[in-house]
């Protein structure tokens, strides 16, 4: 294998960088770059004398004996072209390991951040929008409608890559479109009922479904402390349905239907999706355009342009032309946390993925009790309070 490099600069490069000589004189590393790392310093190693390298072995894990880190050191033998006699050179994975590690809880956190940010921000639009214009069945339209030229507009303009897909892939989407059609309109249905912190409180009882539907329609087996963690759950969100002042039954069986709904939406994304290569972002984007299909011509008889029209009209007498941008705001907030939780999970586990989805609706509950002043009692809070610490549990269970 032949390395070029100018070995004077080279020397010089890797003290700065990498460390100290070794007492011997020969160059120690004291970390060795990922390939990433080694890309973007290619310039360092630049040609002059060619180094040719005569082996590089992953030598052994070892374990440090002042600290109870684990280094990975790699030895690379190499030689000038006019020698005879090959130098050694002692690469150190740890450091670099650790920065890559740091580097990808970093990115991890900034997902989290910006998928809980966007989503507080849909649902209070979501629901200043229900207030004064109560037709879930078009507003839940205009967010998959936005969603789908948003992303037709950003494959036209080269902004994202185009997915390759094929019949196959569609059909294998349509089950997962279908469920996830059901749940948003079910969920938007909902929160035009009743207050959108209680709707949360409710949705955070999916895992209870999860696990129903998995034992009883799939035949899974669980471990009994799974089980277990469903009494807090079920006995949680069932507290807060009891106690909770301006409780209706449509919002309620509205985040009930959309807790089921997305049971089945990831039940069918996880059977789909296996060995496919369209990435989360593009595939959240396919996801939108088929349920806009699904969804238009049931919006239409469940509501229609007439009452659309009329309520339109109302709204805007109340609120003001800016009424509008409300409507954009929930459509285009609506797109983007779900694009930025699409492209977590295909960052992170379905796991972590749960606790993140659970610590996001604490989000949305606060945020929404305070800007909307929902009362809310004391017990009605400790129902609620009770159902998330039971969704802990259960990802503990499920660990
Ligand atoms: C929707 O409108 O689809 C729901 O608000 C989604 O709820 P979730 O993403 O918080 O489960």
């Amino acid at each position: 294998m032949l390395c070029s490099a100018k070995q004077s600069l080279a020397r010089l490069t890797l003290s700065n960088h990498f460390g100290e000589k070794s007492p011997s004189g020969k160059p120690h590393f004291s970390s060795f770059p990922s390939p990433q790392i080694l890309k973007s310093r290619k310039s360092d190693l630049s040609a002059s004398k060619p180094l040719y390298i005569s082996s590089f072995d992953f030598k052994h894990f070892d374990k440090s004996k002042d600290s109870n880190s684990q280094k990975a050191l790699t030895q690379c033998n190499a030689y000038e072209a006019h020698r005879s006699q090959p130098i050694t050179i002692n690469l150190d994975f740890a450091n670099e390991e650790a920065q890559v590690v740091a580097g990808q809880r970093i990115k991890i956190g900034l997902y989290f951040a910006t998928w809980w940010a966007l989503n507080v921000v849909f649902n209070i639009y979501n629901k200043k929008v229900l207030n004064a214009f109560p037709f879930p069945w078009l507003t839940s339209t205009l967010s998959l409608a936005t969603g789908s030229l948003m992303m037709l507009v950003s494959w036209a303009t080269g902004i994202a890559e185009t997915p390759k897909t094929d019949v196959e892939f569609w059909k294998t989407l349509f089950p997962v479109a279908l469920a996830h059609t059901i749940g948003h309109v079910a969920a938007t249905v909902s929160m035009s009922k009743v207050a959108v912190s209680f709707t949360h409180i409710i949705k955070s009882g999916e895992p209870a479904f999860s696990v129903l539907v998995s034992r009883f329609l799939l035949g899974e087996t669980f471990p009994a402390p799974v089980y277990l963690s469903l009494l807090p759950i079920i006995g949680g969100c069932a507290l807060a349905a009891v106690t909770e002042l301006n409780f209706n039954m449509t919002g309620f069986m509205g985040a009930m239907v959309s807790n089921l709904a997305f049971v089945f939406r990831n039940i069918f994304s996880k059977r789909g999706m296996k060995g496919k290569s369209v990435g989360g972002m593009n595939y959240y984007a396919c996801l939108s355009m088929l349920s806009l299909l699904i969804l238009t011509p049931f919006a239409i008889a469940a509501e229609g342009p007439q009452m659309w029209a009329a309520g339109w009209e109302n709204a805007v007498s109340q609120i003001g032309p800016h009424f509008i941008w409300w409507v954009a705001a929930q459509s285009v907030f609506y797109h983007l946390y779900n694009q930025v939780s699409y492209m977590s999970l295909n960052e992170i586990s379905p796991l972590t993925f749960s606790i993140g989805n659970t610590m996001k609706r604490i989000s949305v509950i606060v945020a929404s009790i305070i800007i909307f002043c929902t009362p809310i009692q004391p017990v009605n809070a400790l129902g609620a309070a009770i159902a998330i610490f039971g969704t802990f549990l259960y990802s503990q269970a499920k660990q």
